[in-house]
């Protein structure tokens, strides 16, 4: 072998070695354990996270558990068996994933909750698109269009954080129209894991109950608001009561151009992915945190927090928001 094979191989050796758990530019491995890949969106937040890491060289390991508890915990498991530099929650319970960052802990990896809080644990980041203020765009939208009248509130799982801080946001602008006795909350329901059907029967037994005199449905997501419009749909309602949702899924940008769901709160899930990428790449090389964090308490702790913007989107504004941004294609929303 010539020499400078030789020295070839010798350096890259030195370079491999150097890259183990703890340092170096190559080598870095996160860990991303998905609650569910279910709503569109997830698909999306994980295609942008695996590529922003990339970039950044280190290597995604993705686990998604299926909205089921047990298995996020030994997925996560796994993950830091794995080795992962650092592990990237998306929790399907906020309560129960605390022993994921336990569990972290105790083998030295630090944890990034994604989107969704991790309650009750030591909590080393939250990065999210704020989603009080996805439940305050959501309930101003509404009572801008129908001021008064009977609504129906439909929260998402109650086993994600999310849910209550959507839920937290809506009443802050709810609460003083109904206080004045305009607004009147006729339903107020959660929909299990957030189930387009557990909405659909939400809605359908709100209508009965109701004799259909239903004037707005703060719906908290879009798969649920498909749920609820096509409870309206079998009533004949649909297109005339505002319906509410969240993620500019393009189904729910499809009911938009079609007049069925009133608005949708759009998610730029590129921030919030390539933030959570850089972090965690950054967390994995034991780089300090130089962005600027609110506290967040989770029961336990106060953890520092990355809240970014959202937008409120309609048929007014779709065009130039979710389209030009090239979140959804313009001739898939407007498809007949
Ligand atoms: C929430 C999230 C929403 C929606 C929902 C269903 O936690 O904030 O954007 O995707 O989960 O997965």
């Amino acid at each position: 072998m010539r020499l400078k094979t030789w020295v070839a191989l010798g350096l890259s050796v030195v370079f491999l070695a150097g890259c183990g758990k703890h340092g170096g530019t190559g080598g870095i491995k996160i860990g991303l354990s998905l609650d569910t890949l279910k709503e569109e969106r997830w698909q999306h937040d994980r295609d942008l996270f695996v590529a922003r890491a990339k970039e950044l060289g280190a290597e995604v390991l993705v686990q998604a558990a299926d909205s089921d508890d047990a298995r996020q915990n030994s997925q996560a498991e796994n993950l830091i068996t794995q080795g992962v530099n650092v592990l990237v929650v998306v929790p399907h319970n906020g309560k129960s994933s605390a022993t994921i960052v336990e569990s972290a802990h105790k083998a030295g990896v630090q944890v990034i909750a994604y989107d969704r809080l991790i309650r009750d644990c030591d909590l080393d980041l939250y990065v999210t698109l704020d989603p009080t203020e996805v439940g305050v765009q959501q309930a101003d939208y509404a009572v801008k269009h129908v001021p008064k009248g009977n609504y129906v509130l439909i929260g998402g799982a109650p086993t994600d954080n999310n849910a209550v801080l959507v839920r937290n946001g809506q009443m802050s602008v709810l609460q003083p129209y109904i206080d004045r006795g305009d607004i009147k909350i006729v339903t107020n329901q959660w929909a299990k894991d957030w189930m387009p059907v557990e909405a659909l029967k939400i809605m359908e037994n709100s209508l009965t109950k109701n004799k259909n005199q239903v004037d707005a449905v703060v719906v908290s997501n879009d798969g649920t608001a498909g749920g609820v419009v096509q409870a309206l749909n079998e009533q004949k309602l649909a297109g005339k009561v505002l319906v509410t949702g969240q993620d500019a899924d393009l189904a729910a940008c499809q009911r938009i151009v079609q007049g069925t769901q009133s608005m949708t709160v759009y998610k730029p899930l590129a921030l919030l992915a390539n933030k959570a990428a850089e972090l965690a790449v950054a967390m994995a090389k034991k780089q300090p945190l130089t962005d600027k964090t609110t506290k967040l308490n989770n029961g336990k702790i106060d953890v520092p927090s990355i809240l970014l913007p959202t937008v409120q989107v309609d048929k007014a504004n779709l065009d130039s928001t979710v389209i030009a941004d090239g979140f959804q294609k313009k001739e898939d929303v407007y498809k007949k």
